[in-house]
């Protein structure tokens, strides 16, 4: 069985629309944190958050993330918050080669230009809240992948460019 291959950075990235199209290009499974914890507590991410809080989401994520990893065979789109908790990065890495979908704060709000469905961003500032966490972030989605792809451009385009590394990391 194959090892994983896993899709990580910042909210619009793109991570579970070029994750579907691999999966399917590769005969993997596509898989998504995000979806597996709304399966597990049955409900909405954004009503996790209002009803329980982002501590409790982020525990429901990394045991999410720790089921994951101990599989094979998968392409996991991560949530936008998963690989900032270094256990969660750490588990991932194990199993599976960590892509890095790198966009720019322009591609993030032309993207999710009226999104209501990620709470950190409900916000009026919400340009800034994209630029300053992006920024944050960004040294730390470098440090926990194995390779940085640049995913401000189509779907498949970045679909080819992670199939020629996946493949050359293989060799
Ligand atoms: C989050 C990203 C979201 C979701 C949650 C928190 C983050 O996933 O997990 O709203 O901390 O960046 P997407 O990156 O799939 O939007």
């Amino acid at each position: 069985m194959q090892n994983n291959i896993v899709l990580c950075g910042f909210m619009g990235c793109g991570k579970s629309t070029v994750g579907k199209l691999l999966a399917n290009r590769l005969n993997f499974t596509f898989c998504d944190s995000d979806f597996s914890i709304e399966q597990r507590e049955g409900c909405s991410i954004s009503e996790i958050f209002s009803r329980h809080g982002e501590e409790h989401f982020r525990a429901t994520e990394k045991e999410v993330v720790k089921e994951l990893s101990a599989q094979k065979g998968l392409v996991i789109a991560t949530g936008g918050g998963v690989v900032i908790n270094p256990d969660n990065a750490e588990n991932l890495r194990k199993t599976g080669l960590v892509i890095f979908l790198d966009v720019t704060p322009e591609t993030v709000l032309k993207r999710l230009e009226g999104d209501t469905t990620r709470p950190l961003l409900m916000r009026d500032d919400k340009e800034t809240a994209v630029r300053e966490l992006l920024n944050c972030r960004k040294p730390i989605y470098k440090t926990a992948a194995h390779f940085t792809v640049d995913a401000n451009h189509e779907a498949q385009k970045t679909v080819e460019e992670i199939i020629g590394l996946y493949r050359s990391d293989s060799l």
